[in-house]
């Protein structure tokens, strides 16, 4: 794809993954946040983790992407000339139907315009806009340069051209990108985290494991088949003749545990109190940022082992 001038608009956590993608694919990226130290901090962090994509050749150790980055002073600088736009602002209904509404007025007439948001539906942010038409969802995971996988949600009034157009260009950039074909709140990605989510906290709340039990049952089971295929793939292979096989013997028992559960309730208080307390005597305040920074590390020796192992679906 031809490099073009990508914007960012928001530079915490998410923001600064996206430079990384974009400058990686060779794209000039202007980050504006309106924290101008949020953006400096963002620029510092993206220059500690391109050394270590670039030493597990994750990225050409001879290329430089923090040099296709600026940093801007104002939105329309950053929006000068850009033909895609990457908003990753606060995840609140009322701000991003602001920052849309400046987007809509200052981009490129032909720029299409994303939201990183994790669940708000683009009809609710840019409905009223002149420009919805070119307005959509680009829903990454965390990091994105890490984890490729972009939900792209339009809504009813996003352009299919527009839809296309982006989806070619994450793709293009090494994302993978799945486009939704109706938009439902949270997407598909965090409607799955969110059921299995439910159950994980009635689980502890019941009594029946540790937390830290629960999340080995996950990290040393069903999440080790997870970094290579998904639910329906797992049962395809968990039954000699694929799917209904399954369906057939075991379908009875995954009905009879949705209706002993009955409504989902909120997770009272004194349930989150005992989650973070068993995780807080596993992992200390003060350690979280160093396990984050674990997190990433095995993610990129996962990232290097998925390059390596790709294989297609047959083989
Ligand atoms: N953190 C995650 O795991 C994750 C994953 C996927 C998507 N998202 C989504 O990405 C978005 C950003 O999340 P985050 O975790 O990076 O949040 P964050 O709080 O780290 O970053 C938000 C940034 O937006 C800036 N900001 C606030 N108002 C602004 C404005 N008017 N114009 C420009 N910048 C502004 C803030 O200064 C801050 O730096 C949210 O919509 C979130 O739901 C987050």
């Amino acid at each position: 794809m031809v490099p073009m001038k990508v914007a960012l608009v928001g530079t915490g956590l998410i923001g600064l993954g996206w430079a990384v993608v974009f400058a990686r694919a060779g794209h000039q990226v202007a980050l504006y946040d309106a924290d101008s130290d949020q953006a400096e901090s963002a620029l510092r962090r993206i220059r500690e983790i391109l050394p270590e994509l670039a030493r597990l050749g994750l990225i050409d150790k001879d290329d430089d992407p923090a040099g296709r980055m600026m940093l801007c002073d104002s939105l329309e600088a950053a929006l000068a000339g850009a033909g895609y736009v990457q908003e990753s602002g606060p995840e609140r209904l009322a701000v991003k139907r602001a920052i849309f509404a400046d987007l809509d007025r200052l981009a490129e007439p032909s720029a299409a315009i994303a939201t990183s948001s994790s669940g708000i539906r683009m009809g609710a942010i840019a409905d009223g806009l002149e420009g919805r038409s070119r307005c959509l969802v680009a829903h990454p995971a965390n990091p994105p340069y890490l984890l490729p996988i972009v939900e792209v949600v339009p809504a009813a009034w996003t352009a299919p051209e527009v839809v296309r157009r982006v989806r070619a260009f994450l793709d293009d950039a090494g994302q993978v990108t799945v486009l939704l074909n109706k938009e439902v709140d949270g997407f598909v990605l965090n409607r799955l985290q969110g059921a299995l989510l439910h159950e994980a906290f009635r689980l502890v709340e019941d009594g029946v494991a540790t937390v830290d039990d629960v999340d080995k049952t996950v990290r040393e089971g069903l999440g080790l088949r997870w970094s290579f295929m998904g639910p329906f793939e797992t049962i395809d292979l968990n039954a000699p003749e694929g799917v209904a096989d399954y369906v057939d013997r075991l379908g009875q028992m995954y009905l009879d545990f949705a209706l002993q559960r009955g409504a989902p309730e909120p997770w009272p208080p004194a349930l989150v109190e005992t989650v973070e307390r068993q995780r807080r005597a596993l992992l200390s305040d003060a350690d979280l940022p160093k396990r984050m920074a674990w997190r990433d590390r095995r993610l990129m020796a996962l990232a290097v082992h998925k390059a390596q192992a790709d294989e297609g679906p047959g083989s």
